[in-house]
């Protein structure tokens, strides 16, 4: 059993946290967003992540899990700090460390024995050797530690299962000392045979970017070609099922859809974008799959309005406001996008998500929000389907019809059967599949 300290207890820091406590680690995750340490103290969950409260609960039960605002103490009474907390686009484009500083300070003063200071959050090559610095600088002992980058890979949505049953654990370790304890935090995995790739601390950070740049260019490749589907009649879900069938391909991320968002694909594409130019070497297709995106989301409030007209005086149902289902995560959702492209154009906005209407709300006060999705699309002159949630694929279309003032739909997720929309005499548009059904 190792002492391990989480620094930032977001998606990311919580989920590891439970989940290394749940290997049978004894783990502290510290945050300096006080109400949301008061929270997890009492019991209660700041996010919402399926399984999560469970993992959670059971840890506490068994008294290997504790959370806390002082970070020092943490840092001190620990052998493995994991840095878990934030790096947001910045506006130059690049990713902003400075909270990953602001904590290899810390852990600089707070350095009482030799410890594993292993980064977590996604971080931009070379940020290991800043991290090492800044730890250099600022401890007062001769006492030293082992940099190790270990990036995660989960996601939210199903990040407790992700993390739990990994597909590969990635530890850039250069000391054998450091990547021993680095297995061992990882034991339960690492003896049921979950690849454990041993690599630089370089090679480390950049397989995390790679990783997540060539996702976001298979949804953006995947929502091109729904734009040309829409033109030639042809049906992209037929497309991207006989293109996955192909073991070179694989089926995954081929969904075609509103466009990419959340806390991730977004800026780590950014981010591996403006790092190579840095170092003089284009990501020209990285560069497409971030203007295919934007393009993507703008096409969606295009869609709507080809099939509303001028939206000004319309009263629009919003279904879905996180950037995917199981998560209540609104970052950089297509939601965001179209909601502020109907108010500026003068709609009114009614929305519904089952899990994200408080965090919406911070970006948009002033639109309805509603405790159903048979409220949201109640006397409105269209409605749009932004996250895929399951409750929006069984709903009704003669339901629908009946609650609407107009019967207008669009489906940015594909999820709505094209028949029964037909039936009920909707006006309709979706992405990349033919209207009429055969
Ligand atoms: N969210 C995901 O799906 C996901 C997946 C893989 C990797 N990542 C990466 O993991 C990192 C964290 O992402 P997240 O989604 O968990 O972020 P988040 O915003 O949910 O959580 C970050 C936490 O760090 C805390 N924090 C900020 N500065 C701090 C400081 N100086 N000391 C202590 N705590 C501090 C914040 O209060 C917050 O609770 C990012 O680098 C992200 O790119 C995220």
């Amino acid at each position: 059993m190792r002492h391990i300290a989480i620094i930032g207890t977001g998606y990311v820091g919580l989920v590891s946290g439970s989940g290394i406590s749940d290997f049978g680690h004894k783990v502290i995750c510290a945050d300096i967003a006080g109400e949301k340490i008061k929270m997890l103290q009492a019991g209660k969950m700041p996010i919402y992540e399926p399984g999560l409260d469970e993992l959670v609960d059971r840890n506490i039960k068994a008294e290997r899990l504790s959370f806390s605002t002082d970070v020092g103490k943490t840092i001190r009474d620990s052998e493995v700090i994991f840095i878990s907390v934030s790096t947001p686009q910045s506006e130059n484009g690049e990713a902003d460390i400075s909270a990953v500083k602001a904590v290899a300070k810390i852990i600089g003063k707070n350095l009482n024995e030799r410890k594993v200071i292993c980064t977590k959050s996604t971080v931009p090559i070379g940020t290991g050797k800043i991290v090492s610095e800044i730890i250099n600088e600022n401890k007062s002992t001769e006492t030293d530690f082992e940099y190790v980058s270990n990036p995660e890979f989960l996601r939210e949505g199903s990040a407790v299962k992700d993390f739990l049953w990994p597909d590969r654990v990635v530890i850039g370790a250069e000391s054998e000392w450091a990547f021993e304890i680095m297995k061992d935090v990882y034991r339960p995995l690492y003896i049921n045979e979950t690849p454990i790739v041993h690599t630089t601390v370089e090679t480390a950070e950049l397989i995390k970017y790679a990783s997540n740049a060539f996702l976001s260019l298979k949804i953006s490749y995947i929502n091109e070609i729904s734009a040309l589907c829409e033109k030639v009649g042809a049906d992209v879900h037929v497309v991207a099922k006989a293109m996955g069938s192909d073991g070179r391909i694989s089926p995954k991320f081929l969904h075609p859809g509103p466009g990419f968002g959340g806390s991730c694909f977004p800026k780590d594409t950014s981010a591996l974008v403006s790092m190579a130019q840095n170092k003089n070497v284009p990501m020209r297709t990285i560069q497409a799959a971030i203007e295919t995106n934007a393009h993507q989301k703008k096409r969606m409030v295009k869609k709507l309005q080809a099939l509303t007209g001028d939206f000004s005086g319309l009263t629009i149902g919003i279904l879905g406001l996180a950037f995917k289902s199981k998560t209540d995560d609104v970052r950089e959702s297509a939601s965001l996008e179209m909601v502020g492209s109907l108010l500026k154009a003068g709609a009114q906005v009614k929305a519904y998500d089952p899990e994200a209407n408080t965090s919406f709300a911070e970006f948009y006060p002033q639109i309805t929000y509603c405790k159903t999705w048979e409220e949201a699309v109640k006397d409105t002159d269209a409605v749009a389907v932004m996250t895929e949630w399951n409750e929006f694929r069984t709903m009704d279309a003669k339901t629908l019809k009946n609650l609407m003032k107009s019967p207008i739909i669009l489906d940015t997720r594909n999820i709505l059967s094209r028949k029964e929309l037909q039936k009920n005499g909707f006006s309709f548009d979706n992405v990349g599949r033919p209207m009429e059904t055969k």
